[in-house]
């Protein structure tokens, strides 16, 4: 039996809460909300999982009070799938307190935690040394709550959208520097630099959003951005992440795909159609994570340290 307790009760607490608690071999408490912060946190369950916010300064605290209690952690803040790339310092301090009580802390999700990164590495398994990497994901962001489409960049003008970048109240969708770093470093390469480009999708007509904000005519409705990593003075890893929220008014259909190339030829193109959805995709594999992290060595560890997530029945 895994005990597990939630703190954040949005979206993907919510969600998680109502796959994991359909498991016979878990008791699940929560999802809990920000005044019930000590219920969630100190509750020495086996696996506290985190689904509040993106930054890994914003949840450090609440890692660090679970790990004190003596649980493991799951947390899907964005920058915790790879948290040496914000903060190398803090990131080392989390590990040491984890090994220290002997429980793994991990950032799981979609993206990151799947596609920008151990789905590249699964592929890079049957692939030629040398290749260069592309993911590019087309995907329809309606499904969000107003806080996290905020943070996108939706709902802005161009000129607002562009204020908003530069006071990095606006983020595109984050995590992809964090997934291109699980790459390198499980293969040791040394990323260089990272060139990233963020651009909003305006829209030409106004867009109603049920329960969140409107999305006026002009204004974005989404956003078009691309990073790419450099490795020995060369593009080595170029991620590419088309969101809006209205994929069908502007003839566009949800896709993932990963293109390995050798000497700058195509060695192999995947497909997935339609992508993989971000609410359904990220709490099942939050939900089919609970066995991995419980089972992993000690410490903060990345998806390149996990096995597979799956649909999994516990086992002692
Ligand atoms: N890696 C991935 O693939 C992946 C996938 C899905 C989601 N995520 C990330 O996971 C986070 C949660 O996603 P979601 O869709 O559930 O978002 P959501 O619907 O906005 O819910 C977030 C919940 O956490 C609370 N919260 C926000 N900031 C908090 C903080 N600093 N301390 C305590 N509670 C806080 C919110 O409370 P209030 O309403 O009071 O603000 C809300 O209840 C987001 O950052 C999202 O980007 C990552």
């Amino acid at each position: 039996m895994a005990t597990i307790s939630i703190y954040g009760a949005g979206q993907l607490g919510n969600s998680t809460a109502e796959l994991l608690r359909k498991v016979p071999d878990h008791v699940v408490y929560g999802p809990f909300r920000r005044d019930e912060r000590n219920k969630a946190l100190n509750s020495g369950a086996d696996l506290v999982i985190i689904a509040t916010t993106t930054k890994f300064r914003d949840v450090v605290n609440d890692i660090r009070q679970a790990v004190e209690h003596g649980s493991h952690v799951l947390v899907s803040s964005e920058e915790c799938a790879f948290p040496w790339a914000v903060d190398s310092v803090l990131a080392d301090e989390l590990d040491r307190l984890a090994l220290a009580n002997k429980v793994s802390i991990a950032g799981c999700g979609v993206n990151p935690g799947l596609i920008f990164d151990s789905l590249v590495l699964t592929l890079l398994g049957a692939a030629p040394r040398g290749c260069t990497i592309a993911v590019r994901r087309t995907v329809n962001i309606s499904g969000f709550g107003a806080t996290v489409l905020r943070r996108i960049g939706v709902g802005k003008t161009l000129q607002a959208f562009q204020d908003a970048v530069a006071r990095e109240e606006i983020l595109g969708h984050a995590g992809f520097p964090q997934s291109m770093a699980v790459v390198a470093s499980a293969m040791g390469l040394k990323i260089e630099r990272i060139e990233k480009e963020l651009l909003p999708i305006l829209t030409e007509d106004k867009i109603d959003l049920p329960g969140r904000f409107p999305v006026a005519k002009s204004e974005s409705a989404g956003v078009n951005q691309t990073y790419t990593a450099f490795v020995d003075g060369k593009p080595w890893f170029t991620s590419h992440f088309y969101g809006h929220v209205d994929l069908p008014g502007i003839d566009k259909s949800a896709m993932d795909e990963i293109e390995l190339s050798l000497n700058g030829k195509t060695f192999q193109t995947i497909q997935l159609k339609p992508g993989i959805g971000s609410q359904v995709g990220s709490q099942n594999m939050v939900a089919n994570s609970v066995v991995r992290i419980l089972k992993a060595r000690d410490g903060w560890v990345t998806t390149a340290d996990l096995q597979p997530a799956y649909p999994e029945n516990f086992r002692n």
